[in-house]
Formats: C-alpha cells, structure tokens, sequence
C-alpha cells in the first residue's frame, strides 16, 4: 500500500493506460479523480476502483478547456482534500500531412496533449505546493523520441511539446518538492491504438520484445513514479516500448532476419 490514502488526478481514464493507472494505484491504496470526455467510461472505471477497495469521483472535462480542468481540480480537493498526483495522459490521434493537414486537425491535437497537460499540471502543482509534495507524470510517446511516422504529424508535435512542458515545470517545481516525469510508451494495445492499426501483429514487429504493450507495462512504470521513494527522480522520460527505440530504423531489417531464422 505504497499510495496509500494519496489521492491521484488521472485524465483519460475512461480507457487504455489511463484505466490501467487507475486500477493500478488503487491497489496501492490511492483514492482516484478520473477525467475524461466519456462518463460512461469514466463510471466503469471508478466501479473497479471501489471494488479494489479505495475511493473514486468521476468528472467529465474536456482537458483542453481551462475551465473545466479548474472544476475538475476544484471538485477533487473538496472531495478528497488534496491532490497528491497528477497524470496528465487524456490523449487523441492526430493525423495528416503538413500541406494539407485542416488547422482545426493540428489545433485541437496540440490543444487536447499540450495545452491540456499545461492546465492540468498549472492547476494541479498549485495544491500540491501548498503541502510542499506532488508527483507530476505526463504520457508522452516513443514517436517524440524518435520521430513521427507517416502521417502522425500533429501527434508527434503535440508529444514532443509535452518534452518541452516536462522539463521547464521540473525547474519550477523542484524547490516545492514536486517531481516532474514523463513516460514515453511504444505500441500498447487500448482501443486507440487498435482504431489507428487493426492489425497489432503487424506492429509487433517493430518491437524487439516480439509483442505489443499491455496497458499494465505503461501502468508499472506509471507507479513508479508516483512512488514517495521516487522523490530523486525528475525530469526523466522513460521509454516502455519492448526495446522498440533501441531497434530504430533497423527493425525491418531485424524482423526479416529474425522470420527467416524460424
Ligand atoms: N496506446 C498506445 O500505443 C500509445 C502509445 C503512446 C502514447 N499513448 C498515449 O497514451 C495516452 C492514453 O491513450 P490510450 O492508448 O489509452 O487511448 P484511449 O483512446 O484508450 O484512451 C484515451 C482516453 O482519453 C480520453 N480523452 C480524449 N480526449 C480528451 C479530452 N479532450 N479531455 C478528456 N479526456 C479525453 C478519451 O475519452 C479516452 O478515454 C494518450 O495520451 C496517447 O496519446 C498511447
């Protein structure tokens, strides 16, 4: 129980890694605000919550409305008394390409990853300074590492700006004994990644693991970092994608030796 009666603020967990975060300081002992655009979702998840045995608020917020993240922030104080963590993990596709990507396509996916991860963050570090403690952990993505591929280009703008945003709040926070992270997961099978790629086998060929993710790989290292023994550690990104980024461009070249090998 090595959360136990913190209280953590996890948006998008309706769904995929942010469910799986949910589930997983839960069983730490952490009470959990869940944010997301899905009530239905963001029920179901809570109903798992108490059945670990700890205590859940939902609130539907559009992360990307500075307005709606103060309610959400406001509603979880005056329930739980405090916020001890933040993930700021609510996320959307953003696809096209530069010369004809909409403006609204390339605005509302910076809006929803960067700009909603700023509010979040702005309004969650102001209660967490106020008890001098806070753990910070934005979700990022192997494609700001390495690169967007093909048509991912607003996405991989947005999660390489949350790289950016990850470092200067770890500068600003450090003195009020607030950890900044971020974790940077390859391939991981959640329902966006499924609507983006239906054939997973595909993409597992990237991965040196020879498998997709599992939320509860993102989940663990999620965990990690809102450990209270993890206070010397800040302004990291940490990549779980199966040794995917080590593989890098050579995994074509990998996967065909390897499927030849067998
Ligand atoms: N699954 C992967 O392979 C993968 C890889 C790298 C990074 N990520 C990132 O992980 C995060 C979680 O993604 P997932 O795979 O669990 O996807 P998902 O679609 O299963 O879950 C995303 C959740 O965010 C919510 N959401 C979307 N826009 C929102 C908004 N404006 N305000 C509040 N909630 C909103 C959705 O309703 C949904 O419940 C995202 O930031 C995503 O970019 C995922």
């Amino acid at each position: 129980m090595e959360l136990k009666d913190q209280v953590a603020v996890i948006t998008g967990a309706a769904s995929g890694l942010g469910r799986a975060i949910a589930l997983r300081y839960a069983q730490a002992g952490a009470n959990i605000a869940i944010a997301d655009l899905n009530d239905t979702g963001a029920e179901e998840t809570a109903e798992q919550v108490r059945k670990i045995g700890t205590r859940a608020l939902t609130k539907v917020t559009d992360v990307a409305e500075y307005e709606q993240v103060e309610a959400l922030m406001a509603q979880t104080v005056k329930t739980f008394g405090r916020i001890d963590i933040l993930v700021s993990n609510a996320g959307i596709g953003g696809f096209g390409h530069l010369v004809d990507l909409s403006r609204e396509v390339f605005e509302r996916v910076v809006r929803v990853h960067l700009f909603g991860a700023f509010y979040c963050s702005q309004l969650a570090a102001r209660e967490m300074i106020k008890r001098k403690y806070g753990r910070i952990i934005l979700m990022s993505s192997i494609t700001a590492v390495q690169g967007p591929i093909g048509t991912n280009l607003p996405y991989g703008a947005a999660k390489t700006g949350l790289l950016g945003l990850m470092r200067g709040m770890t500068l600003d926070l450090a003195e009020h004994n607030i950890t900044v992270n971020a974790i940077a997961p390859g391939p991981t099978d959640t329902p966006m990644l499924r609507a983006g790629s239906p054939d997973l086998s595909l993409r597992s060929h990237h991965v040196p693991m020879g498998r997709i993710g599992n939320p509860s790989d993102i989940a663990n290292a999620a965990w990690f970092f809102a450990l209270p023994s993890s206070g010397y550690v800040t302004g990291t990104v940490l990549p779980v994608d199966g040794g995917a980024l080590a593989g890098g461009c050579y995994m074509v070249e990998y996967h065909r030796n390897r499927s030849q090998a067998k």
